[in-house]
């Protein structure tokens, strides 16, 4: 971030490794709302005010969430292939849609994700961290969010979603190519064609799956919705999820006095997770509103119609928590806005924590004198606008013996941690990886 710049560069390595001073600094020269840019090219707005986050999600009068009124894409301002566009492109599902449109596909989701047993998928959750903890415990090292952080969500969503084994296997290999932005295009081809012939085998087999029951709702999704709000399901539920378990591990692994209240039981898990949800929540720029006219600013600036207008929860969490400290610091604390507010609110909040609580509270319990592999400023953030979100978290700990469970997801022979597995190290549970996956997605090309 270069001092003096007029906006804020959110792609710049130097932003995401201090977030907060850049939005303390525009804060302090434009107030709630800073102009920004999200590459280079690409022109937007950051909210970084909690009142105005609020009050403005609320307010679907004024600002809408469809990308199709974006104005320097609609001119041809934006270049094709600007890397913003995959998440910032319109796509017919629940996030992108207003008004009555947003309400029903909105029922659809809520409906069916209300659908899930709680009971059984934290247990699954459960068996499938201690199973991913087998795969590398022996070794007393492991990359946290390669090896766990990114795979236990995904693996809990193929159960959530009914998909089978080849499906469920197809389908994380293109999300990590996607993700590694290895080759988007084809990757996006792969998980359609993966969901939609999942769609198609569960017309004819409905199972006790999301899946299903989004295609039988009285909503009455055609086809081509419950595929576009399958993908956006999945994609929303697993990118935030791993990163919320991988900010938190760091949190724990470089901040002793944070570690120390959990190891001391002053702090359970699950507030540790709100507790990083306020400070250092896994979106800081994402979704993205824009406004139907244009919005005059108290600093007497406007906000132009169609601009992109993306919610700042990190910076926004921040501030309260500075002003309102030690009240919101009372752990327990639930009013940050790392899932956003008002209509299009995260229905999956409880999932999610549930989720990153278990998974955190897994590698706690099983990985003793576990510690950082490198110097924490050696710790490499991704540079989306949206996310906040490490590259890698290396770790070591004393080398631990498996608990010889059964991988849960999966237990055929020709199942991907046959492919994944040390070859000099047959006997050993699979270990399991993203960048695995990669190579496998890359080798069959
Ligand atoms: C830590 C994990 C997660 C975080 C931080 C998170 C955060 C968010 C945020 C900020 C929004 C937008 C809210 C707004 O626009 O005001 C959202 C929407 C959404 N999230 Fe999550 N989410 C997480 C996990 C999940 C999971 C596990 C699922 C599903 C399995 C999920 C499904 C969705 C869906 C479908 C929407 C769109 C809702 C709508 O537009 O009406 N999310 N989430």
């Amino acid at each position: 971030m270069t001092e003096g710049c007029p906006y804020a560069e959110l792609y710049k390595p130097e932003f995401h490794r201090d977030p907060q001073r850049v939005y303390q600094r525009m804060r302090e020269a434009h107030g709630a709302v800073v102009p920004a840019m999200l590459e280079p090219g690409v022109r937007g707005w950051l909210v970084v005010d909690y009142a105005t986050i609020i009050s403005w999600c609320r307010d679907s009068t004024t600002f809408s969430r469809d990308s199709r009124r974006w104005r320097d894409w609609r001119e041809g301002l934006v270049s094709e292939d600007a890397g913003v566009l995959g998440m910032m492109e319109y796509r017919p599902n629940v996030l992108y849609a207003d008004g009555a449109e947003h309400q029903r596909l909105r029922r659809a989701v809520t409906d069916s994700l209300g659908r899930i047993d709680s009971a059984e998928i934290a247990d699954y959750t459960a068996r499938v961290a201690e199973a991913l903890v087998d795969g590398f415990c022996q070794l007393g090292e492991a990359d946290l969010l390669d090896e766990y952080a990114r795979l236990l969500p995904l693996l809990v969503m193929n159960r959530m979603f009914g998909f089978d084994e080849d499906s469920g296997r197809r389908f994380m290999t293109a999300l990590a190519a996607m993700m590694d932005a290895v080759d988007a295009e084809r990757a996006n081809a792969e998980i359609e064609r993966v969901v939609s012939g999942v769609i198609a085998r569960k017309r004819k087999e409905p199972g006790d799956d999301v899946t299903s029951w989004l295609m039988e709702h009285r909503a009455g999704l055609s086809d081509e919705e419950v595929l576009q709000n399958l993908v956006l399901i999945v994609g929303a539920g697993n990118e935030p999820t791993a990163n919320l378990i991988g900010n938190a591990m760091r949190m724990i692994l470089t901040d002793s006095e944070f570690s120390d209240e959990i190891s001391g039981g002053r702090m359970d898990v699950a507030d540790a997770v709100d507790y990083v949800l306020w400070h250092d929540p896994p979106l800081i720029g994402y979704p993205v509103m824009y406004p139907v006219s244009d919005v005059p600013l108290p600093n007497g600036g406007v906000v132009p119609e169609g601009s992109p207008l993306l919610l700042g929860f990190a910076a926004a969490n921040h501030a309260v928590a500075d002003e309102h400290s030690p009240q919101v610091d009372g752990f327990a604390n639930r009013a940050h806005l790392a899932f956003g507010v008002g209509p299009h609110r995260c229905p999956a909040q409880d999932l999610a924590t549930m989720i990153a609580t278990t998974g955190i509270q897994t590698l706690l319990r099983r990985l003793p004198g576990l510690r950082l592999a490198v110097d924490a400023d050696e710790l490499e953030w991704r540079t989306s606008p949206f996310s906040r979100s490490l590259t890698r978290l290396p770790v070591s700990f004393v080398p631990q013996t498996p608990t010889q469970e059964e991988t849960p997801w999966q237990q055929s022979p020709s199942s991907p941690e046959t492919s994944t597995s040390r070859p000099d190290d047959s006997e050993t549970p699979a270990r399991w990886s993203l960048s695995a996956f990669l190579a496998m997605f890359r080798r069959g090309r």
